[in-house]
């Protein structure tokens, strides 16, 4: 029987993409999950196909802008299974656009969005895995909180990288008590990211992370994420190509980034 056999997991954006992905992966492990999105028919359709895999599903909507909305998701999972072991933080949004461009509310939308959720999800759900001493954290940041390939979306990549320090260090305060963290990082992945993309100022190219890295499919992904919390492992990169980009980058800063703006150069 798979270690995580029931289990009870809630997935934030799990309409959709990654988090689609990581409830199928999850289900498939016996985990039951509740699939909490902006979109409700989304999420309920999500849950539905967590049923066909034999799991139980639960559609929520959830917006992870408002705190109230985490709770409600809370007492309505421990109605359902009176318990929670995995709490995946998974909804990201991107604003793009040049730096001077971009508007202070459009910075405030996605801290609020990218980051803000992971602290009102900590908020609502920490009290209770530490209470019981066990349980798995999943954060979503992106390659973009990794290091610079881009500058039209600064807002992402600083949120981004908000998510990969908060995650680090909550890391070195929930081990000691039992509770994994884990750091997703995924390079591109096949999904509906684009929907919620805003442009400010005149349209800009959005360059990918890398040369080469090969778009996955959310599933693909879903079984990194289902492997990492087996494992209790922290940091998964979708694409192992990123590990040496990050060696590169930690050994000669000056000279990552002078790689960067050469690769910039080449794609104007
Ligand atoms: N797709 C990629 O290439 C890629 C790369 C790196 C990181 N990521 C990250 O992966 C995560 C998942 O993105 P995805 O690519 O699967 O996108 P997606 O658009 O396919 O799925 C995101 C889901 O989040 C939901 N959502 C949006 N705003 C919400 C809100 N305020 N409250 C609740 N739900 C909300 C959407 O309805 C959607 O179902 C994001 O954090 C994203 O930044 C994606």
């Amino acid at each position: 029987m798979d270690p995580l056999t029931g289990r009870v997991a809630l997935i934030t954006g799990g309409g959709s993409g990654i988090g689609r992905g990581t409830a199928l992966a999850l289900a498939a492990a016996g985990v039951h999950v509740v699939v909490a999105d902006l979109n409700a028919a989304r999420a309920e359709a999500v849950a539905a196909e967590v049923a066909a895999v034999g799991a139980q599903g639960l559609g929520l909507r959830l917006d992870v802008n408002i705190a109230t909305d985490f709770d409600r998701a809370r007492e309505a999972l421990l109605a359902r299974f009176g318990r929670i072991d995995i709490v995946t933080n998974n909804v990201g949004v991107i604003a793009a656009g040049l730096p001077e461009h971009i508007p202070l509310a459009e910075w405030e939308r996605l801290v609020s969005t990218n980051l803000l959720s992971v602290v009102r999800s900590n908020h609502t759900f920490l009290p209770l895995l530490l209470a019981q001493g066990h349980g798995h954290i999943v954060n979503t940041a992106s390659t973009a909180g990794l290091f610079a390939y881009a500058y039209e979306r600064l807002p992402y990549s600083a949120t981004k990288a908000a998510v990969v320090a908060l995650s680090e260090a909550l890391a070195l305060y929930l081990r000691p008590r039992g509770i994994g963290v884990t750091c997703l990082c995924p390079g591109p992945v096949a999904t509906n990211i684009g929907e919620f993309v805003s442009v400010s100022g005149p349209p800009v190219r959005r360059r990918p992370p890398g040369r080469g890295l090969v778009p996955l499919a959310p599933e693909v992904v879903g079984e990194q994420v289902r492997r990492a919390i087996t494992r209790n492992e922290f940091l998964v990169l979708t694409h192992p190509e990123l590990r040496e980009v990050l060696v590169g980058r930690a050994s000669d800063p000056e000279a990552f980034l002078a790689g960067q703006l050469s690769a910039l150069a080449e794609q104007e």
